[in-house]
């Protein structure tokens, strides 16, 4: 079985890609590398004694795809390509709906072109509203989104769900991730964002490794246990293991069916810091400044449908999580772009 990964050599790609080639599918990446460095396939590859084939590409190069999927017997996609900035999302608007809804629809132009329609989406848990109660639930209310970045994935999700409906041919999963974090245990991949991190794990852990001076708690006024936002962070790897699941899924399935990776525990910015510090025995130096805009209080899932459907379960625990991020970053304190 030949599944085509778009983005594959993004953060939560590669480590799919390692967990695909470890369960025997071959697998094809298609990535422009806007926001990745093939390094993370080569060290993949490395990791598995597998090969990747690799194709240099836009997702949305029609004739590109074409052309890949003409080359190879495919199977199955999982579609991670994207922009995935909130705050790059508000300033740059046409850029994040072009290349986030465009790359969607030439895919499964071309997808029904050949007539090979079972495909996995990368949704976020940005599509609920803030007015839901928690645990999130894939029925809880979704829309109303704060930027142009959520709304893709809002977007998304309809287009594919309408094409569902419309032809019972498509076999389709949503999948709203909550907030993967971490890294492979090997060290050898991990994220690598480029500039100054937007999300919480790799600021702390270039802090850490003395990247940056201290850590900006982002408000200690919310409601909730200690102040700070609370969080379902999820292991990357566990991540990466629950889109094994939804291939198996997709593949003995038809219609749309959405579900949520997280692990349906909540854990507030200063448990991250405290955690990360205990079982990485190093400081992280941190100030209280104002609340971020557009930033909830909590956000956490539900994941029995997940568990019900999928037979999928988050395993790894938060010190899995914050080891495993600082492993990687203390072994490429620069990222991929160390060698
Ligand atoms: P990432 O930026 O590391 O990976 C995305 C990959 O897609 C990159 O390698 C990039 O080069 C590639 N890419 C982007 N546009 C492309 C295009 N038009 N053609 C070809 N390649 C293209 O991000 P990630 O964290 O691995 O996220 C993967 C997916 O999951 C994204 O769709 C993202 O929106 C979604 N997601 C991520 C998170 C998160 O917190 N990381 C949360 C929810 C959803
Ligand atoms: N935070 C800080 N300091 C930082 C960064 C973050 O205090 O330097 C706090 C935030 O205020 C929040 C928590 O840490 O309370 C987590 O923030 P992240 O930016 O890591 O994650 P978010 O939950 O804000 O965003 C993530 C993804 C988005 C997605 C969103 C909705 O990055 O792509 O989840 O599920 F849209």
């Amino acid at each position: 079985m030949n599944i085509l990964v778009t983005g594959g050599a993004g953060y939560i790609g590669s480590h799919t890609c390692l967990e695909l080639l470890q369960q025997d599918y071959g697998v094809i990446v298609i990535d422009n590398l806007c926001n990745s460095n093939p390094e993370s396939l080569r060290r993949v590859e490395q990791l598995t004694g597998k090969t990747v084939k690799f194709y240099e590409g836009d997702v949305r190069d029609e004739g590109l795809l074409e052309r890949i999927f003409g080359e190879n017997e495919i199977h199955c996609v999982i579609h991670f390509a994207g922009l995935k900035a909130v705050g790059e999302s508000v300033s740059l608007p046409w850029k994040y709906y072009d290349n986030n809804l465009n790359s969607t629809l030439v895919l499964t132009k071309v997808m029904e072109k050949v007539g090979m329609k079972k495909l996995i989406f990368s949704s976020s848990a940005t599509v609920y509203t803030a007015d839901n109660e928690m645990p999130l639930r894939e029925e809880s209310r979704t829309g109303g989104c704060t930027n142009p970045y959520g709304w893709t994935k809002y977007m998304t999700e309809q287009i594919l769900s309408g094409m569902a409906v419309a032809d019972k041919d498509w076999s389709v999963c949503l999948l709203r991730y909550f907030n993967p974090i971490g890294a492979h245990e090997s060290g050898r991949i991990g994220e690598d964002p480029r500039g100054i991190p937007n999300n919480l794990m790799p600021y702390i852990t270039q802090v850490a490794v003395g990247r940056r001076a201290e850590l900006s708690v982002y408000g200690n006024d919310y409601d909730t246990p200690d102040g700070t936002g609370v969080r379902d962070y999820i292991h990357v790897v566990d991540l990466a293991k629950g889109h094994v699941a939804a291939v198996r899924y997709v593949l003995e399935n038809t219609g749309c069916d959405v579900f949520n990776l997280g692990t349906g525990s909540g854990y507030s910015v200063l448990d991250m810091v405290n955690t990360f510090c205990a079982v990485n025995n190093v400081a992280v130096p941190y100030r209280i400044t104002d609340r971020r805009p557009g930033d909830i209080a909590t956000c956490y899932a539900d994941p029995a449908k997940s568990a019900e459907k999928l037979g999928w379960k988050a395993e790894k625990t938060l010190s899995d999580m914050c080891r495993d991020a600082w492993n990687w970053q203390k072994n490429n304190p620069l990222g991929y772009n160390e060698q």
